[in-house]
């Protein structure tokens, strides 16, 4: 039986087994795939040991995302902007080594333009946060070509780092990219993507009203109670509010197509997860 599971700590309410049981079933292939619980100074451990069990892959997420890029031998341009991987695959030395994937981005993207059905190119993006949530997901929001995509920060050193290391990319697409202070992220935006984490401190939104209109798509990349008050907020600004329910589907299903080649239909999937959730 081949092996999976989501590596973190932690990692018990992760909903990515269930998930990937789903996609199992409705493609009909068979797989095992738990959760692995990894000490915070013994990532590496225990999946060499995972893989001696005979394990293919692995999804990864806090805090080893930065650990489990540096580890692997290959690396997908996505993960190599990011600096970081939330999708191993353990191919053998003979086959070129582990392979690292970031999925979060190409997940968010598909959240928003297949599932919320709103287009990106062209637009005028806000992304709040310059963390792991927000390196994960900054190229494959370039790639989409908005004209503009402004990354705002509480510190904002660290998101005029972000955007230096993706500054050729998005001249290359043609975007212009900023880096700015969260108190002076600018007005109107038409898609408005929360990746901080002041929501977990129980902090406020960490943006004025006025980056939104009405009618805008304003998402948080968290779900459940954390991103309620988010959600609260965009809605009473007249915007489009979405939690990040959509967008761990959707990254669970790039996983799932790296490893088996085969891209489950996540539609029905994201229905069964918000049922549970809600
Ligand atoms: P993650 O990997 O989840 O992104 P992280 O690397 O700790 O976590 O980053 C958390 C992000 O949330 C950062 O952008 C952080 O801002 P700073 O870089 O200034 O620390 C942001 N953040 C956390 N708490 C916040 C708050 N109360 N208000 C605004 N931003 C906050």
């Amino acid at each position: 039986l081949d092996r999976y599971a989501v590596a973190g700590n932690p990692v018990a309410h992760s909903r990515s087994p269930s998930i990937h049981a789903l996609f199992a079933a409705q493609t009909g292939q068979t797989l095992d795939y738990g959760r692995l619980l990894c000490p915070l100074d013994g990532f590496k451990a225990t999946l060499t040991e995972f893989v001696q069990q005979g394990a293919r892959g692995c999804n990864v997420t806090v805090p080893f995302k930065f650990e489990a890029f540096e580890m692997a031998a290959r690396h997908t341009p996505r993960a190599v902007l990011a600096h970081a991987a939330n999708t191993l695959r353990f191919d053998s030395e003979a086959d070129g080594g582990w392979l690292a994937d970031n999925t979060d981005g190409v997940g968010l993207v598909r959240d928003i333009t297949a599932n919320a059905g709103v287009p990106l190119q062209g637009r005028r993006v806000l992304l709040l946060g310059a963390g792991g949530a927000s390196a994960g997901v900054l190229g494959p929001l370039i790639e989409q070509r908005p004209r503009e995509l402004v990354l705002a920060n509480r510190t904002v050193d660290k998101a005029r780092a972000l955007v230096e290391r993706h500054q050729a990319w998005a001249t290359q697409h043609g975007v212009a990219l900023q880096a700015r202070a969260l108190t002076d992220a600018g007005e109107g935006f038409d898609v408005l993507i929360n990746g901080t984490a002041a929501s977990l401190g129980g902090g406020e939104v960490p943006v004025g009203a006025q980056a939104l209109k009405p009618g805008s798509l304003a998402l948080d990349m968290m779900y459940g109670p954390a991103a309620q008050p988010f959600l609260d907020w965009a809605r009473a600004q007249g915007a489009m509010a979405r939690d990040g329910l959509g967008m761990l589907v959707e990254q669970a299903a790039e996983s799932f197509a790296l490893w088996r080649g085969v891209r489950p239909d996540t539609r029905p999937v994201l229905a069964q997860l918000r049922a549970e959730v809600d």
